[in-house]
Formats: structure tokens, sequence, C-alpha cells
């Protein structure tokens, strides 16, 4: 009700002019004329939306529904939440839409044909009208009998408390400018799943939830048949399904918005004013060359948080539309079925998803390329090391769709290209920066100038103490409302994306009333539990328990989406009063830090070399690949478990506070320092910005210690005494050594010499130290490291 009376107010303050030429309802016999577009506006009581005509191209015009511009009303309006025919806009001249006798509703355009009705049928008298929520009914004048509703089909987007259900989809626009139908979808599937599809010209295929999770893998419940999804006021989404989040601003935003994007993705869209820009407070795919069709065909993707999401045409390929990369690429060569005309270019670390024509396991590479070989419609394979097994998988492939880099891809790709042939690399193009994300703590946007002269001046004529009174009331309004939300938080019932909420009193048992204390650290104490359901866990009590609940519920629902081999699972949370405990996976075997100290050296150069690699990939993940930029900021031995395989699994991560990759530059979160010394970046202590350069340095120092077995706060070294605010003393060490021709015996762990591959570890000796730069700019980022490693895996293998 406050926000009712708040927005009326604030769009009764800032639409004066559009009042008075405005509609507030059409009623039966009268129609909105597509000439007058600019008058023949239905605007809602509180001015929030406006339904109307808008310019979609030359001479074209679409019927719809959108937030009611700042400005008056343009030719086309910024936000458009609802259209009614996108795919079939009409003349701007002589169209128009009625409100028939009949009690239809027709749009007709020049020619006058039936573009788009409502199909309704009525005797008595109507109305059509916006609702304040956004929602364009067609009602009864006596009774409350409803015809029809545009929130009963969407276009692409879904507003606050307006329900998906098994009757509706989202659809994309074809891009940001064209508002016709687009290649995704969002909607219920036939197992009452939410999910993504990308639905072309010529493929279509299911991107979300990952295709190769079954439901209940991926936290979805497939039994519950009402098929209904509601993002509501607060910013919390809940699907019957089970599929929940809230969004990073959860709290009580002005105006929201889902959207079904163009480019595939899933974004809630907020601002806190009217005249504030839209910010992104959520988005469903991290990565987005994980969308489906994204680049389109015989394309790769890669994605890159600073520079957003690139596509390249694979070598041999060139691109189809410049302007347009879902038409993909198309071959410079005519494909030759000979088996002895082809050749295979190798691009390892690229992964193609779908549309295999066989798959093998236990596969040689000879096997794998003979298998492509002999089938004239194989254009390349995919062969993959599956550590776990121990095997080869082969894949050849029937199309080249879906490809992408990843960091975390552990298989090669070779594409089937024609001998004698010369291609090269084809140059990446970026199709569009990366979308802006989560800026929550904005500044109030200044109104200009001029608008200000405006506001006062019809301030001064139109409001009476009347009003005054009102924006009072409003204040009281709005500061009871705000009350209120605290406590509809504490309602929040719902399991979080598969992952359990637990009870206090649940993990009070579980841990024995806290009593097996297995570590501290990060913000709290670790203790050693055991779940109802049998399983060992690691439970975490958090110090700070002044966090509010839904920031932590949303901190936490981005935790538990984190999903990477070399990452400690989390399995739930608890949050109840004061408490806020997460719950994690339990790994026997100790940490590096153990595993390092311990006389019986179960770590040979080869496992060391590893784990080195796959911390890198896992960091590299937290960085680069989620929406959230996710700095671990305490990288340290202690922190990276071993798990039976010696497999490296961090732990500890996300408590860091989840960054925005907007405010790289400022460091006003992080105004404690955090860490352990003897892994601290110079950063910290210079008070210089902090970015994902801090886990690089503190990575830098682990591999130190892993290749000279010494610890980095226990070094002693002639002529340091006492403590610098930071310890460089290990990387000082390892530097005087470099200068002689043998250093990398000298500064290697004794116990490990024998049978050491001495250029790997001078390799992850030299990575070490470009990490360990006291300048962040020169240091590499996690996803060079890795390719490091990983290139001169491959060197010597
Ligand atoms: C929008 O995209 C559709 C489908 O690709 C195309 O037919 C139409 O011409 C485009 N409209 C404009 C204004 O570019
Ligand atoms: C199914 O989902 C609806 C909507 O989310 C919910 O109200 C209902 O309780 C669910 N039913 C079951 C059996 O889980
Ligand atoms: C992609 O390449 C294959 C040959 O490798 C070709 O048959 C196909 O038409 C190409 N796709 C497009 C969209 O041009
Ligand atoms: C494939 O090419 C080789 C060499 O150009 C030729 O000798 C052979 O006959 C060709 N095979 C077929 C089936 O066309
Ligand atoms: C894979 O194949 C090789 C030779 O074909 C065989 O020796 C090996 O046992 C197989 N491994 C597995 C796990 O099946
Ligand atoms: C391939 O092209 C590059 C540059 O375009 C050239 O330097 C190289 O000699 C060429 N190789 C062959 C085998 O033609």
């Amino acid at each position: 009700m406050a926000f009712t009376i708040s927005y009326f107010f604030l769009a009764y303050l800032l639409f004066p002019f559009q009042c008075s030429s405005s509609l507030s309802s059409l009623n039966k016999g009268s129609s909105l004329s597509v000439e007058k577009y600019a008058e023949d506006v239905i605007v809602s009581s509180n001015g929030m939306f406006s339904a109307g005509f808008f310019q979609v191209g030359e001479n074209a015009f679409s019927f719809g529904i959108w937030f009611t511009e700042l400005q008056p009303h343009t030719h086309n309006p910024a936000t458009i939440v609802w259209i009614a025919n996108r795919d079939n806009p009409v003349n701007g001249k002589l169209s128009k839409l009625s409100l028939l006798n009949t009690g239809n509703i027709l749009l007709l355009d020049a020619g006058q044909n039936n573009i788009w009705s409502s199909n309704t049928e009525s005797n008595t008298p109507l109305e059509l009208y916006l609702k304040e929520d956004g929602n364009l009914v067609l009602r009864e004048l006596q009774g409350t009998t409803i015809l029809w509703q545009s929130y009963d089909f969407p276009t692409n987007t879904l507003l606050p408390n307006q329900p998906l259900t098994r009757y509706t989809k989202l659809g994309s626009s074809r891009s940001q400018s064209n508002h016709s139908s687009g290649f995704y979808k969002l909607f219920f599937d036939d197992n009452n799943i939410i999910r993504l599809e990308y639905d072309g010209p010529d493929v279509s295929s299911t991107y979300w939830p990952p295709p190769w999770l079954l439901s209940w893998q991926a936290g979805r419940f497939n039994y519950n048949s009402s098929r209904i999804a509601l993002l509501d006021s607060h910013g919390k989404f809940i699907s019957s399904d089970n599929y929940i989040f809230s969004t990073y601003d959860y709290g009580t935003v002005m105006q929201r918005r889902l959207t079904m994007d163009s480019d595939g993705n899933i974004r809630v869209y907020s601002r806190k004013s009217l005249l504030e820009n839209w910010y992104v407070s959520w988005q469903v795919i991290y990565d987005t060359c994980t969308i489906h069709g994204i680049c389109g065909e015989n394309s790769t993707c890669s994605y890159h948080p600073k520079k957003g999401k690139k596509c390249s045409c694979l070598q041999g390929y060139k691109v189809k539309n410049h302007n347009d990369w879902s038409y993909g690429c198309e071959p410079m060569f005519d494909f030759t079925c000979n088996r002895s005309h082809s050749t295979f270019l190798k691009l390892p670390g690229f992964e193609l998803y779908g549309y295999d024509i066989n798959f093998v396991e236990n596969s040689t590479y000879k096997n794998c390329e003979t298998l492509c070989l002999q089938d004239c419609n194989c254009k390349g394979f995919q062969h993959t090391f599956e550590r776990d097994q121990g095997i080869f998988k082969c894949y050849t492939k029937l199309n080249l769709l879906n490809g992408r880099y990843s960091p975390s891809f552990r298989g090669t790709t070779y594409l089937r290209l024609p001998k004698g042939n010369n291609f090269t690399k084809q140059e990446s193009m970026s199709v569009e920066d990366r979308v802006c994300l989560v800026q929550i703590h904005k500044d109030y946007a200044k109104k200009p100038i001029n608008n200000t002269v405006k506001f006062f001046l019809w301030l001064s004529i139109a409001i009476g103490c009347f009003e005054l009174v009102c924006f009072f009331v409003v204040f009281v309004f709005l500061f009871k409302t705000t009350k209120k939300t605290t406590s509809d938080q504490n309602s929040y019932h719902h399991t979080l994306l598969g992952f359990r909420r637990y009870s206090y009193s649940e993990l009070k048992v579980a841990t024995k009333n806290f009593s097996n204390e297995i570590g501290k650290g990060g913000g709290g104490v670790v203790y050693l539990g055991t779940l109802p359901d049998q399983r060992q866990a690691a439970i975490k009590r958090l110090n700070e328990a002044n966090q509010g609940e839904g920031e932590f519920l949303a901190e936490v629902s981005i935790i538990g989406r984190l999903n990477h081999m070399n990452l400690i699972e989390m399995w739930g949370y608890c949050v109840e009063g004061k408490h806020r405990i997460l719950v994690y996976e339990y790994m026997k075997n100790d940490s590096l830090a153990e595993n390092l100290s311990s006389k019986t050296n179960m770590l040979d150069w080869s496992k060391r070399y590893d784990i080195a690699l796959g911390t890198a990939r896992v960091l590299a993940y937290l960085h680069e690949e989620c929406l959230e930029w996710i700095l671990h900021c305490d990288i340290k031995p202690q922190n990276i478990l071993l798990d039976s395989n010696y497999q490296p699994k961090l732990a500890d991560f996300g408590l860091s506070k989840l960054r925005n990759r907007n405010n790289v530059n400022s460091n006003s979160e992080f105004s404690m320092i955090r860490g352990t010394r003897g892994y601290m970046a110079p950063e910290w202590v210079f008070n210089l910005p902090i970015t994902s350069k801090v886990d690089v340095y503190s990575y830098g120092i682990v591999l130190l210690e892993m290749i000279t077995g010494k610890r980095s706060t226990m070094m002693n070294i002639e002529g340091v005494d006492g403590e610098v605010a930071y310890n460089g003393r290990l990387v000082t060490w390892v530097r005087e050594k470099k200068r002689s021709a043998c250093w990398v015996e000298e500064i290697m762990d004794p116990s490990i010499v024998i049978n050491c591959d001495l250029i790997k570890m001078e390799i992850l000796a030299k990575v070490a130290l470009e990490c360990v730069e006291e300048d962040r700019d020169i240091r590499p980022n996690m996803s060079q490291v890795v390719e490091m490693l990983e290139s001169n895996q491959r060197l010597v293998e």
C-alpha cells in the first residue's frame, strides 16, 4: 500500500504533462490511433506504465506496454515489457487498436488486416485499462470479471508477481534493438522443470539447467506439476520445481523486471528510482559462452570477465554475417570425404557441446581419428582424458556447435580440415561488451538541473498543503514497510537450489553441541559433524552474525551454485536468529599444509605439479568464470585439501565477500585486512586496490612452499631481523638463488629431488616467481597460469 502511494506520488510529480493528454482507459467503440501515438497512450493510475504504439522500424509500429519514460513519450521507449504484435509490426499510417462493441480488442493494419486480437466477446460494458503493476486488463465495468490480461501472454519480460505458468513462456527478442522473436525461450517442460532452450533456425537444444545433469542433480524437483514460477516484489524468485533465487539487492527496490534477454541469459533488472538507470541484480548464466547457439555454428566463444564474450570463426571458416554472429561461420573449403585428403588441427582446451555421432570409451587417439575419417559427416572429434577412470573418451562430431574455450576443460578437440591448405586463425570479434553487473551501492543519480527547475515550478503551482501532508504520510508508510520487510525475510523457508537448509538444532545434534573443533579461521570455527543422513560434514560457524538474512541467503545461493572439481562442495546452510552456519563436504585426507610438513612425504614432484595445476584451475574458475567476481583472499596450504587421489580441493571460499567486478578499483569493501601473514600480497599493506591479483600472489607463495618445502613464515634469512609488514623472505631467498645456474636444484625440497623432472620444476618455479611480483600488474592472471602450466605439461609429456 505504501508503495502504491509513493509510486503514485512520484509519478504524479514527474509526469504532470502526461496526465492531461494520456488516457486512463479505453471503452467499447473507441480506439487508439498509430498516427497519434504520442497522445493515444493509456497510462496506469500510478504513472509507472504506459501502453500504446511505439516505433520498431521505419514506418513500422507495434502495440505494447513500457515503463513510462522520464522524458515524454518518444518514438521508441527504452524499456518495453510487453508487445502484442512483435513479429507483425503495423504501418505508421491508419493502423489502430480498437475495443469493438463485440468485446474484442483488435489491432488493424492500414490495409485493414487483422494483425492481432484478444479473441474476447462480451455484451456488457467493458474497459481496457492498465493496472499499476503493468498488467493491461480488459474487464467488465460492472462486476469483477476479467476477460483478458496481458499478464497471461508475456513477451520477454515478467514483472514482479506476474506468474510464469504451464501455459506461458518467455521468448527473447532477436536483438536489443529488434523486438521480433529471437532464439531463446524460458518455459516449463513436460517434466515440470523450468528450462532455457535455444531454438535456432537449424537446430535446437536446452542449455539450462545443464543438460548433462539429471533434474535432481541440478537441485530440481520434477514431481510438482503446478508449474508456476514467480518473482516477488522483494526480489525472490520461486519456481514449483524448487528453483529459487534471491536477487543481489534483495529487499524493497522500487522497480524490477525479469527478462529473457536476446543473448540467451535471464536477468533481473532493478532500479531504485525513475531517475536511475537499470542495473542487473541477478543473472542465471555466469559464463555466457555456455549459452547454446551464442556464436552460431563453426565458431568458438571465449569469455573474459573484463573483455566480455568473444566470438571467432574456427580455422578454415569465415563469418557469415558480421552484424549477427548467430548465423555463425561457413567453411572456406570444400568438404572432402576422401580420408587421405583430411588432416586434423589440434585445439587444446577447446570444447564442443553436443552433436556427437559416436562415443567410444577407452579409445586411443588413432582409433578416434580413424572413426572420424570413416564417416563423411564427421567434422572433427573430441578426445578427453578421464582422470578418475584413467581412460580416454572419444566423441566424433556431426556439427561444430556450442564451441568454447574454457580453463576448466581438460580435453582436446581435433578439427577436420582438408590437407595442404594454409588456414590462419581468424581474428576474434567481440560480440558485445560484458553486461554491467550489480551496482548495489550506486550513487543516487542527480537529476539534470533543468528538470529540477521544472519540478519546482510545477511543484509550487500545483501542490497545496494537502499534498505536503501526503508526503509525510508516504514517509511514515515507507518506514513501516521497511520494518515489515525484515520480518518477511524471517519466513524464508525454502531450500536454495537443491542444497539444504538445516535447522540450528539439527546442526547442534550433528556436531554434538559443537564439540569437535577441526579448524579455525576465515571468520569462523569449523566443527566435524555427522549429518542426519550419516554423511560426515565440516560445519563452519560464522562469527559475523550481524549480516542480514536476505544478504546472507543471496550470498549463500551464489556460493552454493559454484561447482568445480577442485572446490569443496557446499551441502547446506543454517540461518536462524543470529546463527549463520555453512555445511561443507568433509575431506578425510589432510590439507596440503599437513602433507608438506609430514615426514612420510607422500607428495612426489608430479603430485605437486598436479596440485599446482588444479589449484590454478579452480582459482581461474572463481576469478573468471563465475558471474560474481569471487576473490578467495586466503589462499594458503591449510585451505587446500587433498582428496584420496591427491587432487586439490579448495576450501573456505566465498566468505571473502563476493565482489562486484565493476568496482575493481575500489577496496572500500575491504576495510579489514583479510588473509594470513606470510601469504598476503603487498597491496594489503600499502592499502592499494584489491583485485584478483591478491590471490595470484598468495598462490605464488604456496607454489614456492611446495617447491622448496619451506614455510614462508618460518624463513630465517641472515640480515633480515624481526617481522616485516608482509613476509617476502621466502621470495627474496628464491630470487637470490635464481642467479646461479643450478638454482632449481638448490631451492628444491630435498625430499623430492629424486627422479624429479627438473624442466617441470623450473617451469613451476618461474611461474611462482611471476606470481609473487610486487607490482600486481606484472603478475599473470590465473587463466594465464593455467595456460602456462598446461602447455608445459603437454610439452613435457
Ligand atoms: C528483426 O529481425 C527479423 C528476424 O531476423 C527480421 O526479419 C527483421 O527484418 C528485423 N527487423 C529490423 C527492424 O531489423
Ligand atoms: C508445488 O509448488 C507450489 C508453488 O511453488 C507450492 O505452493 C506447492 O506447495 C508445491 N507442492 C508440493 C507438493 O511441493
Ligand atoms: C558449418 O560448417 C559445415 C562444414 O563443416 C557446413 O556444412 C555448414 O553449413 C556450416 N554452417 C553454417 C551455418 O554455415
Ligand atoms: C582419394 O585420393 C587419393 C589421392 O588423391 C586417390 O588416389 C584415391 O583414389 C581417392 N579415393 C577416393 C575414394 O576417391
Ligand atoms: C583400455 O584399453 C586398453 C587396451 O585396449 C586396456 O589394456 C585397458 O585395460 C583398458 N582400460 C580400461 C579401464 O578399460
Ligand atoms: C602459411 O601462411 C603463412 C603466412 O600467411 C606463411 O608464412 C607460411 O609459409 C604458409 N605455409 C605454407 C605451408 O604455405
